[in-house]
Order: structure tokens, then sequence, then C-alpha cells
């Protein structure tokens, strides 16, 4: 007998015991269900039609599964990113969600867009329909801004916060005892002295925001050397009320916050190594109940996992 013959008489047992065991795991996982709608997410046609597109089949109750997709064994991830992506946004449940959480789901949705994060990369492979174009993320965002309330021009208000500002600005307007958050992070007023490396504003709640970094931060920054962050890197994030004059310039308010990411890969190994931590108002009241609170930071930061969880990139020349 000639060996490809031999092969033959071999392959055949094999393909048929491979077709049984495929046929077989079709049965293993119940079927993914799509519960009802019950309070579907409005918005401009253009920009439903997109988020539909893009995102539906894996953050509504809507899922629209392909024949590829119900054949185990991809039916199993499939079923799992649904479950998973209905949990963390659901847009078939969208008017049970108050205002502000609505305008913050859509926030960090752009922002996992723009970061390349959403929709999963795995899934616009198989279906290419859902990828997004620059026109569709561009009018993305400007729902999202449409949807902040402009700014008032407010004297009142422009004339506390500059008193504020220069109370600041000089002093280092430290209380008594240093606050310290739940993980045991304590606030550093020396950010005032880093440099700035980028600014932001929040589009969707009117903030404006200055992130500085540590000298260690600088140095890593000439040095090309930001991938990971060395030891030693600290980051502060401040925002402020975003203002507008009567002739609509916009400008810094009120204080509202500044936040921390220092880097140290033994000491915060078990939060992805960066510590965390969050001082609200003038009067720099540490966020969050206990140290659990860092999740919240590390959820929202995920999508730069492959930056070490930073978003600010230094500007390339
Ligand atoms: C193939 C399924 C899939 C598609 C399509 C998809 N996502 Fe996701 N999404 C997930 C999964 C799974 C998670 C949770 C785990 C993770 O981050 O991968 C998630 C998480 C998220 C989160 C974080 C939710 C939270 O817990 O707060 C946001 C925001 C998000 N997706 C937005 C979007 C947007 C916007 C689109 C469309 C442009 C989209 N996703 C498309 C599967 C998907
Ligand atoms: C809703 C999503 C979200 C959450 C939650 C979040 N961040 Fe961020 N963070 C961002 C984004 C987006 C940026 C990039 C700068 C910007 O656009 O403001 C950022 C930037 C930062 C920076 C500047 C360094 C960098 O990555 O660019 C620090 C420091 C920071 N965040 C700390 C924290 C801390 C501490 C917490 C938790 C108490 C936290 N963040 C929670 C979205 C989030």
């Amino acid at each position: 007998m000639s060996a490809a013959a031999s092969f033959r008489r071999l392959l055949l047992p094999a393909g048929a015991l491979f077709g049984a065991a495929f046929v077989s795991i079709q049965f293993i996982h119940p079927p993914l269900e799509n519960p009802p709608v019950t309070g579907d997410f409005q918005a401009p046609v253009a920009v439903k039609s997109i988020v539909q597109r893009a995102c539906y089949d894996c953050h509504s109750n809507q899922t629209n599964l392909r024949w590829f997709d119900k054949v185990a064994p991809v039916s199993w991830q499939v079923a799992d990113h649904v479950q998973e992506g209905r949990a963390g946004l659901n847009f078939s449940t969208w008017q049970s969600l108050p205002p502000a959480d609505q305008k913050a789901k859509l926030w960090e949705s752009v922002n996992q867009i723009i970061a390349g994060a959403m929709p999963r990369t795995d899934y616009t492979l198989v279906h290419p329909a859902a990828k997004l174009s620059a026109q569709d993320v561009t009018v993305l965002k400007q729902y999202v801004a449409s949807l902040a309330k402009n700014p008032p021009a407010d004297t009142a208000k422009r004339n506390a916060a500059d008193r504020q500002y220069r109370h600041w600005q000089p002093t280092q307007a430290v209380p008594a005892t240093v606050p310290v958050a739940p993980n045991g992070i304590a606030y550093l007023p020396d950010y005032k002295n880093w440099q700035a490396i980028s600014t932001t504003e929040r589009f969707d709640n009117g903030t404006m925001r200055v992130v500085f970094g540590n000298a260690v931060a600088v140095k890593a920054i000439r040095d090309k050397h930001i991938n990971p962050w060395p030891n030693g890197t600290a980051f502060a994030k401040v925002a402020w009320d975003q203002l507008a004059d009567a002739q609509g310039n916009v400008r810094p308010g009120a204080f509202k916050q500044v936040e921390y990411m220092l880097k140290d890969d033994q000491k915060y190994a078990a939060t992805k190594g960066w510590g965390w931590a969050r001082f609200k108002t003038p009067e720099l009241v540490p966020y969050g109940k206990d140290a659990l609170f860092t999740t919240e930071c590390i959820h929202c930061h995920q999508p730069m996992k492959n930056n070490d969880f930073v978003f600010t990139q230094p500007l390339k020349h």
C-alpha cells in the first residue's frame, strides 16, 4: 500500500471523529438570550445608527448573531463577550440610568473608541461593517460634547475663582494634617512645581484639566523611556471648572480635584504598578470608601494597558 493511501485510511476516521465532536459540542452551551428592551438609547439618527452598528451586538439586548457566531466553539466566546459587555454597558436599559451616568458612559465610550479598545478588534475582524471611520468618531464626539451645558458667563463666579487661584498658586494651601487616601497614599503638594505635560478639556462635564509630571517623568520623556515608565514616575492630573466670559473665552474656574499616579512596580504590583489617589475640592477630601476605589481607576485606564495604563502621550517630534 502506498504511503498516500495509508494516510487517507487514517485521515478518514480522524475526520469523522472530529466531525462528530464538532457536532456534539454545538449542544453544550445554552443559546444566548435577548432579554426585553426596556428603555432604548435615544439619540439623533446619525449617532444612534453608528452605535447600533458597532456596539449593539455586545452592549444591548438586540444582539444579532450571524451564523458563524453561533457555531461552537466560537459561540462560547461570543456569549461571554455579550454577557460581559451587557453587564458594563447596556443600551437597551439606557433610560434607567440617571442622566449624569448616561453622559459618563458616553464619554467613556468615546475614550475607549479613540483608544482603539472598542469595538473589540477580535469582533471587527469578522464583522468589518462594525469598524468606525474617523467621520463616525467625530460624529460621536460632537454629540457627547453637545450634551455638555455651555458654561454660563458669570462674573461673580469668575472673581471667586480668581481669588481662589491667587491663593492656590503661591501658597501650598495644605491643611494642617495632610490628607491620606484609603490606600495609604498621601496628598503631595509638590505637584505645583512639576512640569505641565498636557492639557485637555473634558467635553462632557465642563472641566479643564492639566496633567503634570515630576522630574522622573520629564527625564523619561526626554530619554524616550516611557513604556513602561520608570519607578519614581509621578503624574498629577488637576481639574478646574470651565468658565466662559462674556466674549465666550473659556478659562479655568474653581479647583475641583487632583489625582495622582505614582509608579512603583514592586510596591504597587497589585494595582498594575501604579499607586492611585484622588483628592477632591479645595479641602482635598480623599476619594473612595476603602482601598477598592482603585479598581474604578484601573477599569477606566484599561484601554491604555499597552501604554502602561497612561493616557497622556508626550508630543512626538
Ligand atoms: C464583541 C463584543 C463587543 C463590541 C462589539 C463592543 N464591545 Fe464594549 N465591551 C465588550 C466587553 C466584553 C467589555 C468588558 C470587558 C472589556 O473591557 O473588554 C466591554 C466594555 C466596554 C465599556 C466599559 C463598560 C464599563 O464597564 O463601564 C465601554 C464603555 C464599551 N465597552 C463601549 C463600547 C462601544 C462604544 C462600542 C461600540 C463602538 C463597543 N463597546 C463595542 C464587548 C464589546
Ligand atoms: C471615566 C474614566 C476614568 C476614570 C474612572 C479615571 N480616569 Fe484617570 N484619566 C482618564 C483619562 C481619559 C485620562 C487622560 C487625560 C484626560 O483626558 O483627562 C486620565 C488621566 C489620568 C492621569 C494623568 C496620567 C494619564 O494617564 O494620562 C492621572 C494621574 C489619573 N488619570 C488618575 C486617575 C485616578 C487616581 C483615578 C481613580 C481615582 C482615575 N484616574 C480614574 C480617565 C479616567
